[in-house]
């Protein structure tokens, strides 16, 4: 701890800052001190203070960055009046802030039927369970909302222990499906596993589909070896209840074309569930309604959320397959706000914006337009180590040199106060990789200005420490 109580970030040699930094930056850093220093006007840190000073401290939050003051569209504004493009919106910003539709039928439904009683229904929680059922690929058929993702995915993990009667699950090491004790024991993250105890019995992790920095080191000629190693697992322990795993980790991994079917077929060989999480990617973020869709597979139980709640209301839901709905004599989840009538409201609304302003068009035609100027971006900037998206989640992978892929983590920690400095907000993801997830609705020029500030920062960073990006024969690449 400092003086003013906020807590320094350990140091340990033996431990690559990559691993603390996978979920995004962390706040502890001297680099964000002196950002912070430099960019914060004194009424903003007065109230900063008063923040830390009264929440919890996590590394992925409080201390936090800013103080904000409005949002509207791809921008929010801070304190001072500084207006920043939000390239990450944790994910929430589908249909942008403060979308007119999706106001207006919170506002609607606020006084109409403000809340909805546990034994209850409404129209708007029954219109989109009929939606959602409806936009799912093949039989998934049965919802069930909850008021945040991570609740979500411990429905799933119950659900599959349930339908299987076996408790065991496979999952992918550094992936995120929630900071819940059930969460982590699926995840990860040593960010959020380590120092917390004995987690969920039978969470066995896989290395996740890592084309760049692949473990049997395919080297872009995938042979799918991270599928077949799912079915080996899957075979020596021989009774797990499900395979849970983010369709597209946001963004490090996108898994190879056939990689999902793989799995899914291995899954069936062995009686176990596959549960996708598309939490964050779900709703047109991949410009597909739903990331499987890309892969031509069906889950057995999918995960959505955030975007789900239009950007304002907390919202998400499981959608299962129809013959797992085993459960009527028990309870799965009750919470009260299982059948929200405003967060329906909200889901219902921003569904509609997707549909009518054609969402799931524009995400992939400016996806493909912005990867295309990433890869010409790449020739220019040696730090540019590979460019990878589907839809408008992308990801610039920074390294110091190309041939050991060594990650640039201070250099990415450089380009993102850079980027924040000029009115980019985005987030690092394992410490090096430009995590881009803009809202669906961003107009060609707000895109045009993000990535020329992204330019920029490259520049000036690569201007600043063009000495230390060169071979470094000794590190490891994975
Ligand atoms: C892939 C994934 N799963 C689960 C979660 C947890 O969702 P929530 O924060 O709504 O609880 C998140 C949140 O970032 C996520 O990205």
């Amino acid at each position: 701890m400092d003086d003013s109580g906020v807590p320094r970030l350990p140091e340990n040699p033996h431990q690559p800052d990559s691993r603390l930094k996978s979920e995004g930056d962390i706040n502890l850093s001297p680099k964000r001190l002196k950002w912070a220093e430099s960019f914060l006007d004194e009424e903003t840190r007065a109230w900063l203070e008063r923040d830390a000073k009264v929440f919890l401290h996590q590394s992925l939050s409080t201390p936090c960055l800013d103080v904000l003051k409005e949002s509207s569209g791809a921008c929010f504004t801070d304190l001072s009046g500084r207006t920043f493009l939000d390239f990450h919106g944790n994910n929430v910003h589908q249909v942008g802030y403060g979308h007119p539709h999706v106001i207006e039928a919170i506002t609607r439904e606020m006084q109409q039927l403000p809340f909805c009683p546990r034994r209850f229904t409404n129209i708007p929680a029954i219109l989109l369970a009929e939606k959602l059922a409806h936009l799912a690929p093949g039989d998934l058929n049965k919802v069930l909302f909850a008021p945040g993702g991570t609740s979500a995915i411990g429905m799933a993990l119950k659900l599959a222990r349930a339908a299987t009667g076996r408790y065991k699950t496979i999952s992918m090491w550094d992936s995120f499906h929630g900071a819940s004790l059930d969460a982590i024991s699926v995840g990860g993250e040593e960010v959020f596993r380590s120092r917390i105890g004995p987690l969920l019995p039978g969470s066995e992790h896989v290395p996740p589909p890592d084309a760049y920095r692949c473990l049997w080191g395919c080297n872009g000629s995938c042979n799918l070896k991270c599928a077949d190693y799912i079915e080996y697992v899957l075979e020596k322990e021989g009774d797990v209840a499900a395979v849970i795993a983010e369709t597209i980790r946001c963004t490090p991994f996108i898994p190879p074309r056939d990689y999902w079917k793989k799995v899914r077929e291995a899954c069936d060989r062995h009686g176990t569930l596959l549960i996708l999480d598309e939490i964050p990617i779900c709703l047109g973020r991949t410009g597909k309604m739903f990331a499987c869709e890309h892969f031509e597979v069906v889950p057995d139980m999918l995960v959505i959320g955030k975007g789900l709640g239009g950007g304002i209301f907390p919202l998400a839901a499981l959608i299962a397959r129809e013959d797992l709905d085993i459960l009527g004599d028990r309870a799965l989840a009750i919470t009260p706000m299982r059948k929200s009538s405003v967060g329906c409201a909200a889901a219902l609304a921003a569904l509609e914006v997707i549909e009518q302003e054609h969402i799931l068009e524009h995400a992939t035609r400016m996806g493909e337009q912005v990867l295309s100027r990433l890869q010409s971006m790449k020739k220019e900037h040696p730090l540019i180590g590979d460019v990878r998206g589907t839809g408008l989640l992308l990801g610039i992978e920074l390294v110091l040199d190309r041939e050991t892929r060594q990650r640039a983590l201070d250099e990415a920690e450089e380009v993102l106060y850079a980027c924040l400095s000029r009115g980019l907000s985005f987030k690092l993801t394992m410490g090096n990789i430009l995590t881009l997830t803009p809202p669906l609705i961003i107009s060609d020029g707000e895109m045009d200005h993000a990535l020329a500030i992204i330019d920029v920062a490259l520049s000036e960073v690569e201007r600043q420490t063009g000495d230390e990006i060169r071979p470094r024969s000794t590190e490891m690449v994975l």
